[in-house]
């Protein structure tokens, strides 16, 4: 089986392109290798013989010259929130054309298509009502989990819209198309081959500075390091992503919540300690009190559906997660500096 993966030299791309690989299925990726550290993920797909097509996503003129794949798994986005707010045009290409792209590929060759899409399609007033005193005061208690049916209406990001529209856009070609799909919404991954910036990827950046030794900051809801969110493996999705490809003709055109949920979930400061114990380093920290329009205080994910639908759940606790990243950042160490 052929599989095409946009975003290919991503985080979650390239930790796919090499599990599929690993399974047996032929795979090429798309990327135009603009995420910092995708140079480094294509080295690692090279040497497995992977081809890149390096073009933007958004040009179609150039995706539909692609070969013919049975599957196209859709990683190809813009994913940090702040950058939707600076730079609309941007984003909208890359996340929404570069969706509607995807599925004129997928008609035009009857193939199907896997979407990763976000827990930021729920709206922020939503999030945030897990009252602010309890993120500034306590200590972590699971009063919420998010499933496929909460509420999604509202203001949500930018980048929240786009992977909303994309979920919706991709439902509508079923309906019009036949086309084959499964949309995974996803809380936050995370694992090897991730390079974290501030405003995307925050566990691999906590590790990297822990490793490195330099200052932390804790940004916003009182600079106090209790914003939640669940983590899921990255090795634990890979797991998911190869029962879906195989099930497909039996379980498509479904959408699922998917995340670390009760398994493996963290706050900032929880995480400090974790970092603490691993790399044997204590570092100093800054307090960021304002918080962000489009911060949020805290997400878990409901995964009883695609539990139940494919007897699937995350293996690995937020201290695999960790220390896994952490041996790829420490074994890689003199590699990827360039690119932190
Ligand atoms: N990492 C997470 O925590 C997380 C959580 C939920 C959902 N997701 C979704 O999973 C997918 C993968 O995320 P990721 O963390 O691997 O992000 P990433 O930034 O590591 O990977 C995205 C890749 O797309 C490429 N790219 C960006 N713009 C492009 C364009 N215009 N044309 C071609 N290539 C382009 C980048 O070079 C990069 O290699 C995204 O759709 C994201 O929205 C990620």
């Amino acid at each position: 089986m052929k599989i095409l993966i946009t975003g290919g030299c991503g985080f979650v791309g390239a930790n796919l392109a090499l599990f599929l690989q690993s399974k047996g299925f032929y795979i090429n990726t798309l990327d135009n290798l603009s995420r910092k550290g995708s140079k480094y993920n294509l080295s690692l797909l090279k040497k497995k013989r992977i081809k890149n097509y390096n073009f933007d996503i958004a040009n179609y003129n150039q995706f539909k010259k692609l070969p013919k794949y049975d599957f196209i798994i859709d990683c190809c986005a813009e994913p940090a929130v702040e950058i939707s707010r600076k730079e609309i045009n941007k984003v909208i290409n890359t996340n929404l054309i570069g969706t509607l792209n995807v599925l004129k590929k997928v008609k035009k060759d009857n193939s199907k298509i896997i979407f990763l899409s976000s827990s930021r399609v729920y709206p922020i007033k939503d999030l945030n009502k897990i009252s602010k005193k309890k993120i500034i005061n306590s200590k972590i208690k699971i009063t919420k989990m998010f499933c496929e049916k909460d509420n999604i209406q509202g203001p949500k990001t930018i980048y929240g819209l786009t992977k909303l529209t994309s979920e919706m856009l991709i439902e509508e070609f079923s309906y019009a198309f036949g086309i084959k799909y499964i949309i995974n919404r996803c809380g936050v991954i995370s694992g090897p081959l991730q390079f974290g910036k501030q405003d995307q990827g925050f566990l691999s950046l906590w590790i990297w500075r822990h490793l490195n030794k330099k200052k932390i900051k804790y940004i916003g809801y009182g600079g106090f390091g209790n914003q939640i969110r669940d983590v899921l493996h990255i090795y634990d999705l890979c797991s998911l992503i190869f029962i879906q490809i195989k099930k497909i003709n039996k379980i498509k055109n479904k959408l699922f919540t998917v995340g670390g949920s009760k398994k493996s979930y963290t706050s900032l400061k929880q995480l400090t300690n974790i970092c603490e114990k691993i790399t044997k380093n204590k570092l100093k920290s800054q307090k960021i009190t304002k918080t962000s329009i489009y911060d949020i205080p805290y997400f878990i994910t409901d995964n009883k559906l695609v539990t139940k639908t494919f007897g699937w759940k995350p293996k690995r606790d937020i201290f695999e997660v960790v220390y896994d990243t952490y041996l790829w950042l420490k074994n890689n160490k003199t590699k990827i500096n360039k690119f932190f």
